[in-house]
């Protein structure tokens, strides 16, 4: 076995999901000592209940500047304001793992690369669908010609109005780019090296624009250099199913064959008479249950932790977490124009 040594690991915010990291970080071998960084008193008590952290504060630059912290998770929200902690992290020569968004700017995550280039250290974005062994499926399946040439793929993803308020309550940002970016990463990273050259994106809004000018949903269609279609919807209206529901369906058609992943969660139905039929361990990160974790996101925290401990490399490239960036933000722009966006369009040639 490789040599390793125990790495420190500070997580900033621990909500939802900052709180399943924490949890992951605390029963992972790897990690000798876990510290927390939250303001809100009661999931600071909840945290330190669940996880005994070796410290706990409301101060983040703290974690920053103890010089025994390894790795820092930023999971806070809102996520227009994490860009200073990881340039701070990165500045301070700790690894970082950050939810998506990573930056508020492809500018400023490329200056975020150089950083962490220049002190050699690995930083990885929150694109947890990499680590669902049903989407990894996909990936393998295409990598190895399982179902010809890829013509066309298609990802629909849907989650509660109740999820859907929070996400909206806390930013501007769009579905593509906070919601539809797991999938545009999934659909990018199974198609490479396949380049995406054409985006065409529009948004409908009945049930939040009565109050505020948050769409209910963003399809996102792209063309890619190989002429392979790809169709990426997010919505957040869906009456509640679970806490936390969320609901996709998949299709990648291709010249031999077709996979179809249905992530819609019907194989666990749970039915009381109090609330009828609801889906259990249905949400995105996934939820403990007893001693095991049904999701994603504790395979995806630890697989960074032991790319840190045994110099590994991370599972999100630059080159892929700007190309991902980068089509997102076009979609905006699409909807703003209503027409179709050249990309890549930092390539003169294109714009
Ligand atoms: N990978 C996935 O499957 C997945 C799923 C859902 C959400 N997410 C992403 O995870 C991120 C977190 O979402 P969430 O739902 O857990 O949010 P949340 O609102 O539940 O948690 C955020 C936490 O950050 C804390 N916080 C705010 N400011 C802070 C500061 N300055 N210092 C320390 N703590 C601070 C808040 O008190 C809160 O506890 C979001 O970016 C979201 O997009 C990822």
């Amino acid at each position: 076995m490789a040599e390793f040594k125990q790495i420190n690991v500070g997580v900033i915010g621990t909500g939802w999901v900052g709180g399943i990291r924490a949890n992951a970080c605390a029963h992972n071998g790897i990690v000798d000592q876990l510290h927390v960084a939250e303001i809100d008193p009661k999931r600071q008590a909840e945290i330190k209940a669940e996880t005994n952290p070796a410290s706990i504060t409301d101060d983040w630059q703290t974690l920053i500047a103890d010089d025994s912290i390894d790795v820092i998770v930023i999971s806070m929200t809102p996520e227009t304001k994490r860009y200073p902690m990881v340039m701070a992290a990165l500045e301070a020569g700790k690894h970082v793992f950050v939810e998506k968004p990573i930056a508020p700017t492809i500018e400023e995550a490329e200056l975020a690369y150089d950083l962490a280039e220049k002190n050699n250290l690995k930083i990885s974005i929150g694109y947890s669908r990499r680590f669902d062994p049903r989407y990894v499926y996909v990936q393998k399946a295409l990598k190895e010609g399982l179902i010809g040439d890829p013509v066309t793929c298609l990802v629909s993803r849907q989650s509660t109005r109740e999820l859907g308020a929070k996400i909206t309550g806390r930013s501007k940002l769009s579905p593509a780019t906070i919601g539809g970016v797991h999938d545009l990463d999934f659909v990018l990273w199974c198609l490479q090296p396949r380049k995406p050259i054409r985006v065409y994106s529009q948004t409908a809004g009945k049930l939040f624009s009565q109050t505020s000018d948050t769409p209910d949903h963003q399809w996102v269609m792209v063309t890619m250099d190989d002429g392979t279609t790809v169709t990426v919807g997010v919505g957040w209206i869906l009456p509640i199913g679970y806490p936390n529901y969320v609901q996709a369906w998949i299709e990648v058609i291709g010249t031999d064959g077709a996979l179809t992943i249905d992530d819609t969660h019907k194989e666990v139905q749970f039915n009381t008479t109090e609330h009828g039929i609801r889906y259990p361990l249905s949400s995105m990160p996934g939820e403990p249950v007893d001693h095991v974790f049904a999701g994603s996101m504790y395979d995806e925290t630890g697989h960074f932790l032991e790319a840190v401990a045994f110099d590994r490399p991370a599972m999100v490239t630059r080159e892929e977490a700007i190309m991902v960036m980068d089509l997102a933000a076009a979609a905006d722009l699409s909807v703003e124009r209503g027409e179709p966006v050249t990309l890549p369009r930092n390539d003169p040639s294109t714009v």
